[in-house]
């Protein structure tokens, strides 16, 4: 693995990883599937966790066996309403729902002259930011709808690391997700997985929750990976 002191910028997940919203996109997804038929469970929801929006309505429909049950322009509405009661349940968004730890760890990031950028499968990520108050600690953001690939392809990661001039291997990736985890990996960049270790088990790096998240935990996490490579003992 690279070295602690090689990395130059940190590529962000928004969603479950910076603000809580993955809840919400999840409640409203819960929704939809309730309306079509398809019943609903923790392993659907954790695999749509990083998708985008037509993905998602897509892996939804093949859980319920009706992949070919509707036209576009019918998934065109369902996904429009998924996103409809989604903004509803934004409406009150503000910098209480940050998750733990995370603006102290993106400011301190920025004092420390890290790269940020954006690496969020979401449309509504801009507009979500904003409401956190944390646009402002960001070079650059990947705009999703100019992808070829989603999540787990490494488009948006190779992407992400690129929009702030560096390489995937001088940055570190955060994410929620395991499609997100697949994603950071295949670009190169080091993956920092937040959550279970048992659905997150490819990152090359993993917190429990984003509380454990510091610059001096990561430090620390990533010297001890290299003494263990190197067959050292470490305490
Ligand atoms: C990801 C979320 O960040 O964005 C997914 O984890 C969501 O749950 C995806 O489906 C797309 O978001 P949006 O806001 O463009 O529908
Ligand atoms: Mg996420």
């Amino acid at each position: 693995m690279t070295k602690f002191e090689q990395i130059k910028g940190f590529l962000f997940d928004l969603d479950g990883v910076i603000a809580n919203t993955s809840a919400y996109h999840s409640i409203a997804w819960h929704q939809l599937a309730d309306k079509l038929g398809v019943t609903w469970s923790d392993e659907l929801a954790n695999n749509l966790k990083g998708v985008g929006r037509m993905n998602s309505l897509n892996l939804i429909l093949k859980y319920g066996n009706k992949e070919n049950e509707y036209t576009e322009e019918q998934k065109e509405a369902f996904a429009k309403e998924k996103n409809d009661n989604y903004l509803k349940l934004l409406d009150h968004l503000d910098k209480s729902e940050i998750l733990p730890g995370m603006e102290d760890f993106i400011k301190d990031l920025s004092d420390h002259h890290y790269l940020i950028s954006l690496a969020s499968s979401s449309k509504n990520s801009p507009m979500v930011l904003e409401k956190l108050d944390l646009a402002k600690y960001f070079d650059a953001k990947v705009d999703p709808a100019t992808l070829k690939h989603g999540k787990p392809d490494p488009e948006i990661y190779t992407r992400a690391a690129e929009v702030l001039n560096l390489k995937p291997e001088e940055c570190i990736g955060v994410e929620d997700a395991s499609a997100g985890v697949k994603s950071i990996n295949g670009s190169g960049a080091i993956s920092l997985g937040i959550g279970d270790p048992r659905i997150l088990n490819e990152a090359d790096l993993n917190f429990k929750d984003t509380s454990e998240v510091t610059l001096t935990n990561i430090k620390r996490a990533m010297d001890m990976d290299l003494l263990e490579k190197a067959g050292v003992e470490s305490k």
